[in-house]
């Protein structure tokens, strides 16, 4: 694997953009020349686009502080499950992380915690690294209910998975109301959730192993704000959605992380 554990991830959600080979070449194009001369040390760099550009990807982009994932998979190997990619196909083709349960698949395709965890076990067991995304709804946060919800996700989505496995797995506290909204959290309420996050895993599997699971933000994160957001309250990367679609952009992002 080559997840780099101990680093740092800057993650682009590209989500269902970059329509043509055309569009593709462009990218990769100004990804390129935005990264020549540039070597990030303490941070890794992840790419997720759709399933059918992740083997295109791969190809073109030969560096060790840049890899490749996916933003779903199915929960079973293979089979009669039309439409469906599943994670040993990812692996083949050299993806190295998944992002499970971001929130508009939860929103739009009903995924929730049973669906997560099996997907997940599927992850770990293909040796990909799963990228958890776990937020409240502003409904939830005004009603107080966001340590319920989120202690719901990670125990939901963690289920059965032994404490030796933690370090595969990287959680990235995304609220529904930051996502493709420029609303953003204080560093204080990062630092909030993240010490939230940690008692959950804590309760969980023990102090000892809390540390090795890297805890993300994820919502409207650009180079303006990754200062706000990651820096100032000591998180583990980001996941960056739009801004990830400018090449340069998710460079200076990943750049002001690694320091
Ligand atoms: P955004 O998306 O950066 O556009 O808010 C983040 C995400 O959906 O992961």
């Amino acid at each position: 694997m080559t997840t780099g554990q101990t680093k740092k991830l800057v993650i682009g959600n590209l989500k269902m953009n970059i329509l043509s080979p055309i569009e593709r070449g462009r990218y990769l194009k100004d990804f390129s020349k935005a990264m020549a001369g540039k070597k990030l040390t303490t941070v890794m760099a992840v790419l997720c686009p759709p399933f059918v550009h992740l083997e295109q990807f791969r190809k073109s982009i030969k560096r060790q502080d840049v890899q490749i994932g996916a933003q779903n998979m199915f929960l079973l190997e293979r089979g009669s499950f039309t439409g469906e990619v599943s994670a040993p196909m990812l692996k083949s083709i050299g993806t190295e992380f998944v992002i499970l349960g971001h929130s508009e698949r939860r929103r739009y395709f009903g995924e929730d915690e049973a669906v997560v965890n099996a997907k997940l076990k599927m992850a770990l067991k293909c040796g990909l690294a799963p990228v958890v995304c776990i937020g409240d709804t502003h409904e939830q946060r005004d009603s107080g209910d966001m340590k319920r919800i989120l202690r719901m996700q990670i125990e939901g989505a963690l289920e059965g998975v032994p404490g030796g496995k933690l370090e595969q797995i990287v959680l990235v506290y995304e609220p529904v109301w930051a996502v493709g909204t420029d609303i953003l959290p204080t560093s204080n309420e990062v630092l909030e959730a993240k010490i939230l996050v940690k008692k959950i895993l804590t309760d969980l599997y023990g102090a000892k192993r809390t540390g090795i699971v890297r805890i993300l933000y994820g919502g409207s994160v650009s180079a303006r704000v990754a200062k706000q957001v990651c820096l100032d309250p000591a998180m583990d990367g980001v996941l960056v959605g739009r801004e990830s679609l400018i090449p340069r952009e998710f460079l200076k992002i990943a750049e002001i992380i690694n320091g």
